[in-house]
């Protein structure tokens, strides 16, 4: 396994290139299947998660051509409806064929995600919604087997905002018979950003953005283009990189407006952050300065960002409280920071970080993608050098991130095992 290697201490100054978002790309490869046309998509980020839904797509014996940032997928016929537990298990978002496969083929087999490090993460919300708009569910050998001769349109009122469980039944409902109102739906711009697509594939999706969908199903969707938005949680963990290094970095491509919840935030711990020419610059100058945080759904303080704001707290001098709420339990960066001398209490839901100022390099050890990246910026920061182990998890979602951080100046090295 690959290990990434730190030495702490170099100011990040320069520009960054924000890539495609994970979190819409991988629904936008799926929304793929809703056409025997040919999609194409501009702006495909090189991440595992990328290549772990394109071997998902071909198993099935879909087309899917990648050349550099670009892909051309068509699923003008299916082999198999069938998401393998070899592939689901690296990636829960493997479930979001569910939807696409229904409306498609009329049935799906996917194998049940099961167990994730960040909390049960239980999919009853997708399957309720399935089910809501007339599909037969069975759990049988670790598989989830679903069938519709036909979905129709109905409401459902989610009991939670989920992002994912939003797109897979915008995408069921896409073609369902008649009207689907989804209602409490999750508003995230990588929701919007799959509806957006959907009604360029001749789609009738409306209220994106807001809390209540509406869905006109259609008999039919046909191919189209599609350039994928920035990712905002790379774009908020260089920024973070930025006052955490002291470093001054221009953000090209990341998009302010997605980003609002993270820029207030980081603004209240002192970092200076505008728009300039096609990108956000954000720098520090003065002290970092303790705050508090709670997750929220969008548009509030991202779950996604909460590890890396946390590693940023460990610099502050004084209290500050990070309270979880969308996930039960994503504290493991906790313990690994603490390795590097952080003073982090955590109660129940909430963190309690006591800022000193500074961390040491030590070996940690990365265990979900976004701790993965709070292990990264600490070690960026810390006093010597920081060895952190199975950087798979970064591999998923940060797309050259060493390369990145070297060319604004990171002292950062991946070993090969
Ligand atoms: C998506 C993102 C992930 C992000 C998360 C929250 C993708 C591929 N992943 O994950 O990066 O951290 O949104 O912004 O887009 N829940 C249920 N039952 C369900 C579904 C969800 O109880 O059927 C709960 C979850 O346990 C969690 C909460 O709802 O507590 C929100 O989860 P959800 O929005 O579904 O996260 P994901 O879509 O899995």
């Amino acid at each position: 396994m690959d290990k990434m290697i730190i030495r702490g201490g170099a100011r990040l100054i320069g520009e960054v290139q924000i890539g495609g978002a994970k979190n819409a790309a991988l629904p936008l490869f799926m929304a793929a299947l809703l056409t025997r046309d040919p999609i194409r998509l501009r702006n495909v980020p090189a991440l595992r998660d990328i290549n772990t839904v394109e071997k998902l797509l071909r198993n099935m014996g879909i087309r899917v051509e990648r050349k550099g940032a670009e892909a051309l997928v068509q699923a003008e016929s299916l082999d198999t409806i069938e998401a393998p537990y070899d592939l689901v298990r690296t990636m829960r978002a493997s479930i979001l064929v569910l939807g696409p496969l229904l409306a498609r083929a009329h049935e799906a087999k996917v194998s049940l995600p099961g167990g994730c490090a960040i909390g049960t993460r239980p999919i009853n919300l997708h399957l309720d919604g399935f089910q809501a708009l007339g599909a037969e569910i069975e759990l049988e050998h670790g598989y989830i087997h679903a069938r519709a001769e036909k979905l129709v349109g109905t409401t459902i009122d989610l009991p939670l905002p989920t992002v994912t469980g939003t797109e897979n039944l915008m995408m069921a409902a896409a073609l369902a018979e008649g009207t689907t109102v989804i209602e409490n739906a999750a508003r995230e711009p990588e929701v919007v950003e799959v509806g957006n697509f959907i009604n360029r594939m001749g789609g009738r999706i409306s209220g994106l953005g807001t809390k209540t969908l509406v869905i006109e199903g259609v008999g039919a969707l046909h191919g189209t283009e599609y350039t994928i938005m920035p990712d905002r949680v790379e774009a908020a963990t260089y920024m973070v990189a930025a006052g955490m290094t002291r470093g001054n970095l221009l953000l090209r491509g990341a998009r302010a407006e997605h980003l609002t919840a993270v820029i207030d935030k980081l603004r209240e711990a002192g970092m200076e952050i505008h728009q300039e020419n096609g990108g956000i610059r954000c720098l520090i100058t003065g002290p970092i300065k303790s705050v508090d945080a709670k997750t929220l759904p969008y548009p509030g303080f991202p779950t996604d960002v909460q590890a890396q704001l946390m590693a940023m707290m460990c610099f502050a001098n004084g209290l500050s409280v990070i309270s979880e709420t969308v996930f039960e339990n994503r504290f493991m960066h906790v313990s690994e920071l603490k390795r590097m001398g952080a003073d982090i209490q955590v109660e129940g839901h909430s963190a309690i970080v006591r800022g000193l100022g500074e961390l040491s390099g030590a070996p940690v050890m990365a265990t979900d993608l976004r701790a993965s990246a709070s292990l990264v910026l600490a070690g960026l920061a810390a006093n010597g050098t920081t060895e952190i182990s199975r950087i798979y998890h970064l591999d998923r979602g940060y797309e050259r991130m060493e390369e990145k951080l070297r060319a604004v100046g990171a002292d950062i090295q991946r070993v090969k095992a």
